[in-house]
């Protein structure tokens, strides 16, 4: 297997894989991490209101929130109106976005009952309509215009062979849409069930020599993304939940899509370098936001990086994050999962919680 760098409109990227936006998980700290790690092409912020970019929210510009070396860095609007469709592309643009990106795969209520999101895909004029505003407010800025889409609304009319996604992918074409990434689930299905890669090679196959197909959903290991591009054919493959527990996936992903072949293949990680990692991105967060935030994120997160840290040692050292009341315990509890403090035996039912060397046990937070 030999992928080449995407291109996206005149945007070259180092590599052709993109980190999914994810709410809530792919902050600016989580995408400094990915990329320290190597192989990352593009990464993208989470799904951002322009509404609360254009007023100022804090919130919103949290979201948004950048640096020089979160770069290229794609910025996901939704919504359903032109206007301000655009309006937050011209905002993003101004605030270092090197890529925009419309959310049309966005199964959740929230965000599809104001007709934006996947409601997109039940709605080719409105979808064409944003586009076409947003296209517009980007001519001569130099930065190319993508969209983020499922394979349909309903699950009866993927079984059907009715999907919408290769029209509605070859209509964005005609609208000067540069790439198109497909999670190759229905609205439906949410985040269930399996990827569909027949759904998703159908929209290849409906823009073939177009523009680029970007594949994604439920890629975790190099083989998984071998697969995705041998049965699609798509030229780029987004991962969001894979690199959760292992930000150096896209690094192992590109040497094996790359072709660099296994022996120019990256070596694992030591058990070390994936606390290190750990504790970078701990780091960051607190650097990039505040220790209220880090200390949140990193409870939320530990068990994500658990799966890829040393199986047994994974649960102590999971509870002891989670019982963490200040930075320097989570130090400590990745310091004593290294130097085998944690690897103590399960707590017995109603008997004392896990214990933190040098410090008294915290009480659980909620
Ligand atoms: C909690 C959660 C939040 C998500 N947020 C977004 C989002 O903001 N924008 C978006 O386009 N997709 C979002 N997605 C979908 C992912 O980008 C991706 O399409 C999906 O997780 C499948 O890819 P994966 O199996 O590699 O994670 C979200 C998924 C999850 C689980």
């Amino acid at each position: 297997m030999r992928c080449d760098p995407l291109q996206i409109g005149p945007v070259r990227l180092a590599t052709n894989l993109l980190l999914a936006p994810v709410a809530g998980y792919c902050d600016l700290a989580f995408r400094t991490v990915c990329r320290e790690q190597g192989g990352v092409g593009l990464a993208c912020t989470d799904l951002l209101s322009p509404q609360g970019l254009l007023r100022g929210t804090a919130a919103s510009l949290d979201l948004a929130q950048t640096s020089a070396f979160d770069r290229p860095v794609g910025m996901q609007l939704y919504g359903s109106d032109p206007t301000i469709m655009a309006d937050g592309a011209q905002w993003a643009v101004a605030h270092g976005a090197g890529v925009i990106d419309i959310n049309m795969g966005c199964p959740v209520d929230k965000v599809t009952k104001k007709d934006g999101g996947s409601k997109l895909l039940t709605d080719l004029p409105r979808a064409i309509a944003i586009v076409r505003a947003v296209a517009r407010r980007l001519d001569g800025s130099g930065v190319p215009l993508t969209c983020k889409i499922r394979l349909c609304w309903h699950d009866r009319d993927f079984a059907a062979g009715r999907a919408c996604s290769p029209g509605l992918a070859a209509a964005l074409a005609d609208e000067g849409v540069a790439a198109v990434t497909v999670h190759g689930r229905t609205t439906e299905q949410k985040f269930t069930g399996s990827v569909r890669l027949e759904g998703i090679a159908r929209v290849v196959e409906a823009v073939r020599g177009r523009i680029p197909v970007i594949g994604n959903g439920d890629v975790r290991t190099p083989d998984d993304a071998e697969r995705m591009v041998r049965q699609t054919g798509v030229q780029g493959v987004m991962i969001g939940r894979g690199a959760f527990s292992a930000p150096w996936l896209f690094r192992d992903v590109w040497a094996r899509l790359s072709g660099a072949g296994a022996a120019a293949a990256p070596p694992d990680l030591s058990e070390e370098g994936k606390v290190g990692v750990v504790r970078r991105y701990f780091a960051l967060m607190r650097q990039y936001r505040d220790d209220h935030y880090a200390m949140h994120h990193i409870r939320r997160r530990i068990s994500w990086f658990g799966k890829s840290l040393s199986g047994g040692a994974c649960r102590p050292l999971r509870e002891a994050v989670r019982l963490a009341e200040t930075p320097d315990d989570v130090e400590a509890a990745l310091q004593a999962h290294l130097t085998g403090a944690l690897r103590a035996p399960e707590p017995v039912p109603g008997g004392p919680a896990l214990r933190l060397p040098r410090r008294s046990v915290p009480s659980p937070v909620s």
